[in-house]
């Protein structure tokens, strides 16, 4: 296996002009638990990242500070060569960062369209432009290879994995650049979880950067292009995936290096 230090360490030292996202040192503790202990990563355009873990571990924390939804003690984070101590929920979605939460944020009463279009619906003078959206919608579902049976349901009564392909059709919308994925199938059964990562094939097909937090080391495999191992707080190494395997994935994740 060859370990990753940073991606300068590359053999084509030109991957490091594609960074999408730079972490710097970043470190967090709540009272006395150390979240994060000087996490650096570096995050390169195009490819799918992920960040593997045992709970409690960090990951979710981190992810947090990627989106704004919390700010470090100490550490930075540069995207698009901007420097952020204090990244705000409004400027990480300013700068195309997307994440896709576990319950989704879906309005389990409106249909798929509607949904899509949530926060920011299409207009015609005063009115809603609700057939320009539903067309929008079913090709933007298309594009992906999401299949939605029904456009006009609500997606209260869409099935777990359905829902999620709606949820990544919104998140993918408009001028996302990475998409953030926090244990996107924690919640489903084996045939769903799959139907999930099939979409998330697509996306990847569609060069769009993406970090996926998973449990799912199979999964991992399948759509990672490099892993990020965490351990108490630390990114104790990240991996090419074609240079390892899930059992020595495993280990690392329980024991170490
Ligand atoms: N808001 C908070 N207040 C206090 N402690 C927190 C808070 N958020 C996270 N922690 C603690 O920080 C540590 C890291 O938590 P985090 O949620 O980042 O882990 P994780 O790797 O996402 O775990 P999991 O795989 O279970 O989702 C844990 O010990 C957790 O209890
Ligand atoms: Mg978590």
């Amino acid at each position: 296996m060859k370990i990753q230090g940073k991606v300068d360490d590359l053999p084509h030292g030109s991957l490091a002009h594609n960074l999408m996202v730079e972490i710097k040192n970043l470190s967090k503790k709540f009272n006395h638990i150390v979240a994060l202990n000087q996490v650096s990563m570096q995050i390169v355009q195009g490819e799918a990242a992920a960040i593997v873990g045992d709970n409690g571990s960090g990951k979710s924390t981190l992810i947090k500070m990627l989106t704004g939804d919390l700010f470090p003690d100490t550490g930075e984070i540069v995207i698009a060569n901007q420097s952020f101590r204090r990244l705000s929920p409004r400027k990480a979605m300013e700068l195309g960062i997307r994440v896709m939460y576990q319950d989704l944020s879906l309005d389990n009463y409106k249909n798929s369209s509607e949904n899509i279009f949530l926060g920011e619906e299409l207009m015609q003078g005063p009115f809603l432009a609700k057939k320009r959206m539903l067309t929008e919608a079913r090709q933007l579902l298309d594009h992906l290879h999401i299949q939605t049976p029904d456009l006009s349901e609500v997606v209260g009564n869409l099935s777990g994995g359905q829902r999620q392909g709606v949820a990544i059709a919104r998140a993918l919308r408009k001028d996302a650049r990475i998409l953030i994925l926090d244990e996107p199938t924690a919640a489903m059964g084996m045939t769903e979880t799959e139907r999930v990562f099939r979409m998330l094939q697509q996306v990847k097909k569609e060069k769009k950067t993406m970090v996926i937090v998973s449990h799912n080391l199979l999964q991992v495999f399948d759509i990672a292009d490099r892993i990020f191992v965490m351990k108490a707080g630390r990114c104790i190494t990240n991996v090419l995936t074609k240079d390892t395997n899930p059992y020595e994935l495993h280990t690392m994740i329980k024991e170490g290096l």
